[in-house]
């Protein structure tokens, strides 16, 4: 080989992974648009607002078309119709202006899927996959386009500020949902009925491995886009409530693999809303609900139950945004409904240390306590515990440290272990709380009594070590 040819055979190489999507982009995201319920059939002004708004990502959630519709009628869609339904969109200007500016990904709902609250028994669920990949532009030889369901994922930016996006397909695998015989109070619509038998599925075995797959690739923010809700419970159409294992199993992984930074956003129910969970994982977990592009509720309407809601957009159309501010020390996500002019409607703004997991408990040696045995043990006792920091103090005057087991001190779950100054020279001389939380800590020491709470004093700098991962 010639030397000369390198840079070529360089430049050919990177130009072929670019082609098959090999390379990683690596522009730093800052401004992310996502919707759901865009009905092809009426106008949709609001693909403007977003073009203006000039998201670096747009997501589509799902009923990104209503296939489903035959003059003004819901009824099965045909894959002609289908593809029909897409190229009106295609010929949308704002949503061609949208498009033109983005870097855009997808995944479906039921009316672009092809049937109202149809899965996995729906007939043209393959020709709608195809018809799908051909409105995204999926490479004809993309190995995607063979796969079962149109789950995907991506990772945009450089180390330190890279967004995951994980689209998944709740669809094609989904098992029959059966309805009950009469509605809710409250309600007009007939609940499903939850699923729990041993073939109850929402996403099916080979999309539950890749899910985990990319749960272990490296991110700081993970969007992960479901197009029914995650987190709420009491509302009587499709929902992840539906398939209670389903969902454990989703918040189980979560917590095995240690995902941190995960942000759920939804679509499918014609309102906005930010549902939170502060129990599903270790960190808050939050599902932002962006659901009528031009299918929101008209007027204002009382906030249907949701025991989780943490804001409600209960009128109007709207689109979602995420915007990210990588420059803050601690860097700040803001969780955002935006109205049909663009306004920021309600938003939670969350630090990202706020979104990181806990990690799992590490073995623990022969003879070394867990926080709940040293709590049944006898003050004057010499222990050895081990836990996690999940919370804790800087204090002064003497300086010490508290490591506490739980984030809320005052739980009668709690240990604290006090590291008094004396602990606090030679390896842990410059040791702040920051040192030590979200790690596992192996601590020597005498149960105490402070304010008729046991804790377990630690006097000396080799009695307090981090366990390594
Ligand atoms: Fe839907």
């Amino acid at each position: 080989m010639r030397y000369q040819n390198v840079p070529w055979i360089i430049l050919l190489i990177a130009t072929l992974c670019v082609q098959v999507g090999l390379a990683q982009d690596q522009t730093v995201i800052t401004r992310i648009a996502f919707g759901s319920c865009a009905n092809q059939t009426k106008p949709c002004p609001i693909w403007e607002v977003m073009a203006e708004y000039r998201p670096q990502l747009t997501l589509l959630l799902g009923d990104n078309v209503y296939a489903d519709q035959l003059n003004g009628r819901m009824q099965p869609a045909t894959p002609e119709r289908i593809v029909a339904a897409y190229a009106v969109l295609q010929a949308d200007p704002g949503f061609t202006q949208l498009r033109s500016q983005t870097q855009l990904m997808a995944t479906w709902d039921d009316h672009d899927y092809g049937a109202n609250d149809a899965g996995g028994d729906w007939v043209h669920k393959q020709a709608s996959a195809q018809a799908f990949h051909d409105f995204l532009g999926t490479p004809p030889d993309a190995d995607i386009r063979q796969q079962a369901g149109v789950y995907q994922a991506r990772v945009f930016g450089p180390p330190g500020k890279r967004v995951q996006v994980i689209m998944l397909d709740t669809r094609f695998f989904r098992s029959e949902l059966p309805q009950a015989e009469t509605p809710k109070p409250g309600f007009r619509a007939r609940p499903y009925l939850p699923q729990t038998g041993p073939d109850a599925q929402l996403l099916g075995d080979a999309q539950w491995q890749w899910l985990e797959q990319q749960l272990r690739q490296p991110a700081e923010v993970r969007l992960i886009g479901s197009s029914i809700q995650v987190l709420s419970d009491e509302h009587p159409f499709e929902m992840w409530a539906n398939f209670p294992a389903e969902r454990e199993r989703l918040y189980d992984l979560l917590r095995q693999t240690e995902a941190s930074g995960v942000v759920l956003l939804s679509g499918d129910r014609h309102l906005g809303e930010i549902s939170l969970d502060p129990n599903a994982v270790s960190y808050p977990l939050y599902d932002l609900t962006a659901s009528g592009l031009n299918q929101g509720y008209q007027g204002w309407r009382l906030p249907e139950p949701n025991s989780k809601r943490f804001a409600a957009l209960p009128f109007g159309n709207h689109f979602g945004s995420i915007e990210i501010d990588w420059d803050a020390n601690d860097p700040l996500l803001s969780l955002q409904l935006r109205l049909e002019n663009g306004q920021i409607g309600v938003q939670a703004i969350v630090p990202l240390s706020v979104l990181v997991a806990e990690p799992r408990p590490l073995p623990r040696p022969a003879g070394v306590l867990s926080p709940a045995e040293v709590l049944t043990g006898e003050v004057g006792q010499a222990v050895v515990v081990q836990m996690p920091v999940r919370a804790g103090r800087d204090l002064a005057a003497p300086r010490r440290i508290l490591l506490n087991s739980q984030q809320n001190y005052a739980a009668e779950s709690n240990l604290t272990v006090v590291v008094q100054n004396t602990a606090l020279t030679g390896v842990h001389e410059d040791a702040k709380l920051n040192r030590f939380l979200n790690q596992t800590v192996r601590a020597t020491g005498e149960i105490t009594l402070y304010n008729g709470r046991k804790q377990v004093e630690v006097k000396r700098p080799e009695d307090l070590e981090i366990v390594p991962r």
